[in-house]
């Protein structure tokens, strides 16, 4: 699809127009009904502007104005929500030529409205054998003008490029999310990773299974004892090339390609969704990939360590205790709580390698956030103020909220082992997030910035594409933003 801009709202054409519920909306109905030849109090009377209302009008001459409801007080996410269910839901209708008019908006709005747009246009059948009915619009005949007020003109050219570049890295992870684990293991995110590297310029290092065992992550390798596909450590790094000092961020991302819970087995009814267990390399990955695309003027690290948690003679047990890359050891209570304990070697690796000023860690990691907070924000564990005020900042910012949880010493008596120095599960099916949260923490070597985020709930969630849940693309907008504000 071409996408381009301009100052001057045309006279003809198909055209997109979003209105506010506010004290103007009648003036500007009644400038739509003049251009359009048709009485105001018609168009006044059908349309409210209620969040995500849309009404089409037809001129004799069959030119169509899709008049789009966007509510009182839109945030970003509600311009991308509106933008991207009216889109998806008429892909197969619209016209290959279509105008948004957003000139009487701030450019911060043309982000959300170009997110909106292109995320519209996923789709979730990727194995249909018929491929019948693919939008016009969203193929190579489409095009988009985005009409823009002249003053914001070179701030939405920035806004267009932002969204392009997050809209396009994002839907590459939806794919990788969404794909069941028949079709991706360890060595698929390894390998997109490393075609992203080459193509957007920073470096990508994947340590193999023997490199695994040769550097001793022991807690990786015995998530994957299980399975038949071998265990990665996907190490990413950006770096610009650019004078004076960059901010190093480490970011650390849950990469469970499937989780059955290993012998600790899950039950069958919803285990099929835990082919999205890698939320967290996603927007690792994700978020690196744009910000090598962006430039940003930041150092990025980013560690996936990626397995499978399945099952089979070989497997881990619970009761077994496994040594991890720092040399700390944990008993295993339960193999279903393994985003930890690889976690707790991404960590390591990270820390022990690398001087990162901020260290974030994401997982799909509990039900337990899920309990707390259902799919409506993302759990943020951290010591640190600043960070968390950050991120939460971020997070309103772009509509992926956080929201903080305690990390408070009591938490940690739920998982002392008696025989190692660790246990990752306490056995109560009480405050599981906060003491995984805790168990992390432990691996994160006093680090003063080290934040976690907690994004079962948010991952994986009910959205237009599909009956079940899919993949959100969560914490690409989240990190990017932050990183552009910690600057
Ligand atoms: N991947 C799951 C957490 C999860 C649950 C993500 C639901 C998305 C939706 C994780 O590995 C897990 O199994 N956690 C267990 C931990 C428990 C055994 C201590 C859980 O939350 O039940
Ligand atoms: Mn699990
Ligand atoms: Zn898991």
């Amino acid at each position: 699809m071409l996408i381009t801009l301009h100052t001057q709202t045309p006279a003809t054409g198909d055209l997109v127009i979003p209105f506010l519920q506010s004290d103007a909306l009648p003036g500007e109905l009644t400038a739509v009904a003049q251009r359009l030849n048709l009485p105001a109090s018609v168009l006044e009377h059908d349309f409210k502007a209620d969040a995500g209302e849309v009404l089409p009008v037809y001129s004799a001459s069959g030119q169509r104005t899709y008049l789009l409801g966007l509510g009182k007080t839109p945030q970003s996410m509600d311009w991308l929500r509106v933008f991207r269910s009216f889109f998806f839901t008429n892909k197969s209708k619209l016209p290959n030529q279509l105008s948004v008019d957003v000139s009487r908006f701030d450019s911060i709005v043309v982000e959300a409205v170009v997110l909106g747009i292109l995320g519209g246009g996923y789709n979730l059948q990727l194995y249909k054998t018929d491929k019948a009915g693919e939008s016009a619009f969203y193929g190579s005949e489409g095009q988009l003008t985005l009409y823009v007020d002249a003053d914001q003109r070179l701030a939405a050219d920035d806004a267009l490029t932002r969204a392009r570049t997050i809209a396009r890295t994002q839907r590459a992870m939806l794919d990788l999310m969404n794909a069941p684990a028949n079709y991706k293991n360890p060595q698929t995110l390894a390998d997109w990773s490393l075609n992203a590297g080459r193509t957007n310029g920073y470096s990508v290092t994947v340590l193999d299974k023997a490199a695994l065992e040769e550097q001793g992550l022991g807690a990786l390798l015995s998530v994957s004892r299980g399975s038949d596909v071998p265990p990665a450590l996907i190490v990413v790094e950006y770096k610009p090339e650019s004078v004076g000092n960059l901010r190093t961020v480490g970011l650390v991302g849950k990469g469970v390609t499937f989780d059955t819970g290993g012998v600790s087995i899950k039950s069958s009814a919803s285990m099929h969704l835990m082919k999205s267990d890698m939320g967290g390399a996603a927007a690792v990955l994700g978020t690196i990939d744009v910000a090598a695309q962006l430039n940003l003027p930041v150092h990025l690290i980013g560690i996936v360590p990626a397995t499978e948690n399945s099952t089979d003679g070989s497997s881990t047990k619970p009761g077994d205790v496994i040594t991890t890359y720092t040399g700390k050891t944990i008993e295993i209570i339960d193999t279903d709580a393994e985003g930890r304990v690889i976690l707790a070697d991404g960590l390591g690796y990270l820390l022990r390698n690398y001087q990162p000023d901020v260290v974030i860690d994401l997982a799909t990691l509990t039900g337990s956030i899920i309990a707390a907070l259902g799919y409506h924000a993302a759990g943020l564990f951290t010591a640190n103020d600043e960070l968390a005020a950050q991120l939460a900042q971020a997070g309103e910012r772009t509509g992926e909220r956080v929201w903080r949880m305690p990390l408070w010493d009591v938490y940690k008596e739920d998982i002392k082992s008696d025989v190692a120095d660790i246990k990752n599960f306490s056995g109560k099916p009480l405050a599981g997030s906060i003491s995984a949260a805790k168990f992390l923490e432990f691996f994160s070597e006093n680090h003063p910035a080290w934040a976690h985020l907690d994004i079962a709930g948010m991952a994986f969630a009910d959205t237009e594409f599909g009956s079940q849940k899919n993949a959100t693309g969560f914490g690409i907008r989240l990190l990017i933003d932050y990183i552009h504000n910690m600057m």
